[in-house]
């Protein structure tokens, strides 16, 4: 069948909406009558970008390790994003909280996977505390605007990139998110929230903590705490690496599962349900893969022996990381203290890899495959586009340090 007759035939067959976009691309790219003037050019070429994304399933465009209840949790934000009225039109602004290692950053950047279509590709993760301040605007400008590419590379100081983002985005309906919100980045923070975005922009403020979001005059009614795993979205985080079916487990084996996720669970305070931690699943569901295979009675025996000290609380998921950690080879120990104490802010993936190589005296390739495989058991946040150790590695280190642990040397 010629390519024409496809094309017929998968126009006859869809929406009309759709039908109508087909057409009017054809009819811009065929005749060509674009209207003179660089607005009219301009707006006939974002209906063209705008009839394409319709058309086109986005592929996503933050990587998101595999990721349990994911639709759940991605509609119950959607959902929370509450209607106000903000410098004259009707926008959506919701805060997200929750302690360290909750899952905020890995919900975030799957809810802008799921936002693509709604916001026509116009959606933005942004993140403070890694990166600096002007590579952050010039990736907002890349993803909200029609900011030329071209000269992306000539802005070179944040004024420069500020008042571009604020004239490009105008009117411009997105969905912004930013990330890692504390009390150091609230400034910044208030120059995204004071641009004119288009009517029904939705924005998504993330923090560990709700006060900081206060700060932000977002009252708590727009504040939700980052959603809960389930029991069984808990027992998958665990299991991963056994790529079993959760469902067709039997009941003394899911018996077992059931005993170490518990492990990971904790109350965030005295009335609150117990929480399951999504970071210690990953570390001891990888720990005890490593060490004892898919025999979940040997997991369970280790749990065990595992100290009764603080066995609820965040202690107790500082307990579970401690047995991840001391059983790690020496020399990955010795990369995760580094980088807990001594990491840098503002270096790119690359030159972490190269500093730490030199001060830890390694290899390169030796350096390179330990980040991967302490990324695969969340004691390394992310690799690309940045490399960073997870801030509750980090706290968890600091804790170790301060009761003098032996094994703790920092001195490099
Ligand atoms: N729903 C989930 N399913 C599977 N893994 C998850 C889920 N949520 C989080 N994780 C894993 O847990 C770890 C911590 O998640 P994440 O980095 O999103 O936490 P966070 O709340 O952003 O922490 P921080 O406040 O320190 O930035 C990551 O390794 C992530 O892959
Ligand atoms: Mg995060």
């Amino acid at each position: 069948m010629s390519s024409d007759k496809v094309v017929k035939l998968l126009l006859k067959n869809c929406e009309r909406e759709i039908r109508q976009k087909v057409e009017d691309i054809k009819h811009i790219i065929h005749h060509g009558n674009v209207p003179t003037g660089k607005k009219r050019e301009k707006e006939e070429a974002w209906k063209i970008v705008e009839a394409i994304s319709i058309l086109l399933p986005l592929t996503p465009r933050y990587p998101v390790p595999s990721m349990q209840g994911e639709t759940r949790m991605c509609q119950e934000v959607a959902d929370f994003l509450n209607p106000v009225n903000f410098n004259g039109k009707e926008i959506r602004i919701a805060g997200l909280y929750g302690m360290s290692g909750l899952g905020k950053s890995t919900l975030a950047k799957s809810f802008c996977n799921f936002s693509l279509e709604n916001f026509s590709g116009k959606v933005c993760f942004l993140q403070f505390g890694g990166c600096n301040a002007l590579d952050r605007q010039k990736h907002a400008l890349q993803c909200l605007t029609q900011f030329p590419m071209d000269q992306l590379k000539s802005i070179t100081c944040e004024d420069d990139a500020q008042y571009n983002f604020n004239t490009f985005v105008k009117g411009q309906r997105s969905l912004l998110v930013l990330d890692n919100i504390t009390e150091d980045s609230i400034d910044e923070v208030r120059h995204y929230l004071g641009a004119e975005y288009g009517e029904n922009t939705c924005i998504l403020l993330i923090a560990r903590r709700v006060d900081v979001l206060k700060n932000l005059n977002i009252d708590s009614q727009s504040c939700m705490h980052v959603p809960r795993l389930e029991k069984e979205e808990a027992i998958a985080i665990l299991l991963e690496r056994m790529y079993v079916k959760i469902p067709e487990l039997g009941a003394e084996q899911r018996g077992y599962a059931l005993k170490c996720a518990n492990r990971c669970s904790f109350k965030e305070n005295k009335d609150s349900a117990p929480t399951f931690h999504p970071l210690a699943l990953k570390a001891l569901g990888r720990h005890l893969f490593s060490k004892h295979g898919t025999d979940l009675s040997k997991w369970v025996a280790e749990i065990d022996g595992f100290t009764n000290r603080a066995a609820d609380g965040l202690d107790g998921m500082f307990v579970v990381l401690e047995k991840a950690f001391d059983d790690m080879d020496p020399r990955y120990r010795r990369i995760v203290v580094f980088l807990a104490t001594h990491m840098p802010q503002n270096k790119s993936s690359d030159n972490v890899v190269k500093w730490v190589t030199t001060n830890c005296n390694e290899e390169l390739c030796y350096i390179k495959e330990a980040v991967k495989d302490l990324y695969e058991n969340a004691f390394i946040e992310e690799i690309e586009p940045e490399f960073r150790i997870h801030y509750f590695i980090e706290e968890f280190v600091q804790i170790k340090q301060y009761k003098h642990d032996e094994d703790f040397d920092t001195n490099f």
